[in-house]
């Protein structure tokens, strides 16, 4: 019993002095520390962890570290306090560190730096291609913004040429302005990159091997023969899932002898929708158009494909159903724009349309949403064909006016049978001829026939100027111009401009809407240039011969007759000049803005040039009004007594009037 008793106490007192023992021993755990049961002192966790803790002991955006017996506490990653200081352990609230106030540094050059909110990434600029081919980066030193320009497959392996592709369309697809010039060079430079690698892939394969290929932008058809054999068959046809091409073996290889020769089609499957823009053509606003297909590439192996013997065909889906016309167009990589040029449409329905091209390029078809309405351009035809039926009559009336009528045989009616000689070969050229266009050389002879007959009428035009311009500077007794140097001159000078112009550009000559000069690359200059410079010399002089005839007028002793004579003259000149100037100063217009006004105005000055020159020098000079009385009289007596009557005897008596024109 006492030993049980004992042996209670025992571990009583053992029980007090542990707890005796252990209160004392946890005092001496330090700050940070605390005593777990097995009675060490162990480290205490000021941040558990959790953002609830650190904002607690450290402040809002932070972060806190744990040391053994303490802590520290930073900004979080992006974030900065005001003091600047990088470890502390007093409340310290942190804030967002915008590191696009230097954007350069942050994300290197051709780049936009956007900051959010703890963090930033850099995108890069249009027209420019971030290295890792992601839309975004965050790291300057692994990635940088590259020129689209200058991008380009590292190797001509399809997998190299896919991811070529999927960059430059991220990029392209970025565009805000898709109707630049910018842009469209991007895009021409884009389609070349990528016939060029991907005939350099196809050149690889062996004879007759083909090959398809699918990536997410482009599909890909291609085939090679080798070891100079063209198969049997003679040509190949390429086909993707929307579009095909037929070509000749012979149009591949473009030459007799030949140890590879590799063909490939290249179906973009949304490059329409980045193209759907750039589709100004053919110069005039007015058309609108819609692509309606996808774009496709044509490659060969053949580096001469700007004139090809046999013509490639090329179906297309349709991507939409058209009611409209239809055009083929190619892609011109000069102008950065479709170009109708060189394709006509073999056949269209519904659902596929087949082009017909002589040349090799990427290639799309084209809708046109609205044309110019039906009954305009019927209008606008009728007009001109009446126009130009009135003043080639006129014409002829004038022309034979001043051969027969003795009475105004002068130097200046010299020139201005001349003048209308030119005009109505011109006009009669232009009724017949302007959309001659099955023919290209026909069209291309056409358009440089109308070429020079119209600068040969500003040519006489200047002529007349001069001529008056001597008239009154030399003192009446007419030192004319030897009409040597005229016919030289009024013939020559044209001759000279079309010459020059045809060795220069002879494709300019003649499209495929019409045979004149091609407007789209602005050929048609060759034209509007001389006029305008005639337009402005010929002003000079008319400035110069008003200026010394007000002088003469003022004169003590005026030959009054003679001057009021050479005031006609000098009216009906600039009358003239302001005619023939005006009516190509609209066809400028017209060009340029191509509204349906401007085509009727153009249109209708255009065709009664003649008439009017027939008014301004005929009907409103009276001697050769006299001139018409007799010739209607001495007709009528001719009837009435069916007698003969020399109409040039009766002029000759016209000759001694010295009435002055009336005016
Ligand atoms: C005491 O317990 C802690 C955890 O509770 C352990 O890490 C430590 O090793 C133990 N010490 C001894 C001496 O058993
Ligand atoms: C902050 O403190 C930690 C721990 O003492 C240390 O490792 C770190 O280098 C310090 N940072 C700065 C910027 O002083
Ligand atoms: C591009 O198109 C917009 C509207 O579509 C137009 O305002 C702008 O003038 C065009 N720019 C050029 C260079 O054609
Ligand atoms: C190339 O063709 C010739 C005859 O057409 C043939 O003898 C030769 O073996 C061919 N060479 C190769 C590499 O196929
Ligand atoms: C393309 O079609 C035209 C007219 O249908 C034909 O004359 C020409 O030979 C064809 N070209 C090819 C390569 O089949
Ligand atoms: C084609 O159809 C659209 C509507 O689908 C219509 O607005 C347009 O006038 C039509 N064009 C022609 C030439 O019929
Ligand atoms: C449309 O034209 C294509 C190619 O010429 C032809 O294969 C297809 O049968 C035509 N479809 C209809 C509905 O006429």
């Amino acid at each position: 019993m006492v030993t049980q008793h004992c042996f209670l106490r025992l571990v009583a007192i053992c029980f007090h002095s542990a707890i005796i023992l252990s209160t004392t021993e946890a005092n001496q755990c330090g700050t940070g520390f605390y005593r777990v049961p097995n009675m060490t002192c162990v480290d205490d966790n000021e941040c558990d962890g959790s953002q609830d803790s650190s904002n607690a002991r450290c402040g809002v955006n932070t972060e806190c570290y744990n040391t053994v017996g303490s802590f520290y506490c930073t900004c979080k990653k992006g974030y900065s306090n005001q003091a600047g200081k990088a470890n502390f352990t007093t409340m310290t609230n942190c804030h967002d560190v915008n590191e696009c106030l230097d954007a350069e540094k942050a994300c290197g050059p051709h780049s936009s730096c956007t900051n959010t909110e703890g963090y930033f990434f850099c995108t890069c600029e249009e027209g420019f291609v971030s290295t890792n081919g992601e839309p975004s980066y965050i790291d300057k030193m692994e990635t940088r913004c590259q020129d689209l320009a200058l991008l380009v497959p590292s190797a001509s392996s399809l997998e190299n040429i896919s991811q070529f592709a999927d960059l430059s369309f991220a990029s392209l697809s970025k565009f805000q302005q898709r109707n630049s010039t910018e842009y469209h060079k991007l895009i021409s430079n884009f389609l070349v990159v990528m016939e060029k690698y991907t005939i350099q892939a196809a050149r690889n394969l062996q004879h007759e091997q083909r090959k398809n290929d699918s990536t997410s932008n482009f599909e890909v058809v291609m085939q090679a023969i080798r070891n100079n054999t063209i198969p049997k068959d003679g040509r190949v046809k390429l086909a993707t899932a929307k579009n095909s091409m037929v070509i000749g073996w012979n149009t591949v290889a473009g030459k007799k002898s030949f140890d590879v020769a590799a063909a490939a089609l290249i179906s973009y499957k949304q490059l329409d929708s980045l193209m759907a823009t750039s589709l100004s053509g053919d110069g005039s606003k007015e058309t609108e158009l819609d692509l309606i297909s996808e774009v496709v590439t044509a490659a060969v192996t053949n580096t001469d494909t700007k004139n090809l013997d046999e013509p490639v065909n090329l179906t297309f889906e349709n991507k939409k159903y058209h009611n409209g016309t239809v055009k083929c167009v190619s892609w011109d990589n000069t102008t950065y724009t479709w170009s109708a040029y060189g394709c006509k449409v073999n056949s269209t329905n519904r659902t596929y349309t087949v082009c017909s091209c002589t040349h090799l390029s990427s290639f799309a078809v084209l809708m046109a949403l609205h044309e110019i309405k039906e009954s305009d351009s019927y209008n606008l035809h009728l007009i001109t064909t009446v126009g130009i039926i009135l003043s080639l009559i006129c014409l002829f009336v004038s022309i034979l006016t001043f051969i027969l009528c003795r009475s105004i045989r002068s130097i200046r009616t010299t020139i201005h049978t001349h003048l209308c000689v030119s005009l109505f070969l011109a006009e009669f050229l232009f009724l017949i001829g302007i959309s001659w266009t099955a023919n290209k050389t026909g069209c291309a002879l056409v358009a440089g026939f109308l070429h020079y007959l119209f600068l040969a009428c500003f040519a006489w035009m200047l002529l007349e100027g001069v001529q008056l311009y001597l008239m009154v500077v030399k003192v009446f007794n007419a030192k004319s111009l030897r009409s040597k140097y005229m016919l030289l001159f009024g013939y020559g000078f044209p001759l000279l401009v079309v010459g020059i112009s045809a060795v220069a550009y002879s494709r300019g000559y003649g499209t495929d809407k019409y045979c004149w000069l091609d407007l789209t690359s602005g050929f048609v200059w060759a034209f509007l240039t001389p006029v305008c410079i005639i337009i402005l010399v010929n002003a000079g002089f008319f400035i110069i011969t008003v200026w010394r005839l007000v002088d003469k007028f003022a004169s003590l002793n005026p030959d009054m007759n003679e001057l009021k004579k050479i005031r006609a003259f000098t009216f009906t000149a600039i009358a003239q000049l302001c005619l023939l100037g005006c009516t190509w100063v609209f066809g400028m217009l017209h060009f340029q803005e191509g509204t349906i006004a401007m085509a009727y105005i153009f249109t209708i000055v255009n065709s009664l040039q003649g008439a009017f020159i027939f008014i301004l020098h005929c009907l409103f000079n009276k001697q050769v009004r006299d001139e018409y009385i007799k010739f209607f009289i001495s007709v009528c007596h001719m009837q009435k007594a069916s007698k003969y009557s020399e109409f040039s005897t009766s002029s000759t008596q016209g000759l001694k009037s010295t009435r002055e024109t009336g005016m």
